[in-house]
């Protein structure tokens, strides 16, 4: 696999104090990268020196074979970013905007430009004022800005940031589309690990600077035990059912809700379990893990302390 970008134990310390901690990772072709972490991890701070708008302390960042301290030109030739808002004339057009955009660089037909504008499916919207667009289509646009010299690097900072769910799930799509079709590299931060299961094929967790843990999502998902909570007619039976169960796992009754930990694939044992004894089960549905939970599980099996 051809890696588009290597960080090389980059570090940078502010006022005196390490605020990213050696980070080394590299992102590759055709695939999407989640950079996974609570609000002040450092994800800002990394990406603003992995696009230049801040010094790196230590360590370097090569992007297509080319370092960012000793060939900063050409490296960041090679990528689009949308670190925070993407600027945007709400009275002007999309296509307007996008021209404007393109001026300030070089060789950018026009070609090129309804591509782009294809690319992130606003052909039909591309001539309304920008004030009429969704948050969802005004993301699509900053996309397009950043589209338009052909980076082999895109990197979006909380792209998805107060959209509403049909918005991130079209965000998400072009993402995928992104990196599946133009064969890009992408990394996307986030502080939402439910988000970044539907988007990333790996996702590299940071923690106060310093990263935790990184993993395909496929092995996130599976490595880690689901909370599922079944509806049941008879929930003080259920408590007295599975208090004489063997399986050795954890739950929680309220009333007719129970709440169990469980890795997935031992739910149909669970469920035949309960039924066998005549429960009724209406409903099995997993709840969404918090990213505190799961730091917790992933920080605890490293072995790394959480607070403090
Ligand atoms: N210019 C700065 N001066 C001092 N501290 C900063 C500066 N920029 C960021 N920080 C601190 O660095 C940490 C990481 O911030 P940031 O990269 O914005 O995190 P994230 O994007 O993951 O929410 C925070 O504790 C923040 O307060
Ligand atoms: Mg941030």
């Amino acid at each position: 696999m051809n890696s588009v970008i290597q960080l090389k134990g980059v570090s940078k310390v502010i006022k005196g104090k390490k605020i990213i901690d050696s980070l080394s990772f590299d992102v590759y072709e055709g695939e999407v990268f989640g950079f996974l972490g609570p609000n002040g991890a450092g994800k800002t701070t990394t990406i603003r020196m992995i696009v230049g708008l801040m010094r790196i302390t230590e360590g370097d960042v090569v992007i297509s074979g080319k370092s960012i301290k000793s060939d900063f030109e050409n490296a960041v030739k090679e990528v689009g970013a949308i670190v925070e808002n993407p600027e945007l004339y709400k009275f002007m057009s999309g296509y307007q905007n996008l021209k404007h955009f393109a001026r300030m660089q070089k060789g950018i037909s026009e070609a090129r430009l309804k591509e782009v504008i294809e690319l992130v499916g606003l052909t039909d919207r591309i001539h309304d004022k920008v004030k009429t667009y969704s948050l969802g289509m005004r993301q699509r646009l900053g996309l397009a800005q950043c589209l338009l010299h052909k980076p082999k690097l895109l990197i979006l900072d909380e792209p998805t940031n107060g959209l509403d769910p049909a918005g991130i799930r079209e965000i998400r799509d072009y993402i995928r589309r992104l990196a599946q079709e133009e064969g890009m590299a992408v990394i996307v931060s986030s502080h939402l690990l439910s988000e970044m299961e539907m988007m990333c094929d790996r996702i590299g967790i940071i923690q106060k600077g310093k990263l935790v843990d990184i993993q395909t999502v496929r092995d996130f998902v599976e490595d880690s035990e689901q909370i599922y909570q079944f509806e049941v007619n008879d929930g003080v039976r259920v408590e007295e059912i599975l208090s004489s169960y063997t399986g050795d796992f954890q739950f929680e009754i309220k009333e007719n809700q129970i709440q169990i930990g469980l890795p997935k694939e031992k739910v149909p044992e669970v469920v035949k379990f309960l039924v066998e004894k005549e429960i009724e089960i209406y409903s099995v549905m997993p709840v969404a893990k918090t990213l505190e939970d799961r730091f917790l599980e992933i920080t605890n099996k490293e072995g790394v302390a959480i607070h403090g």
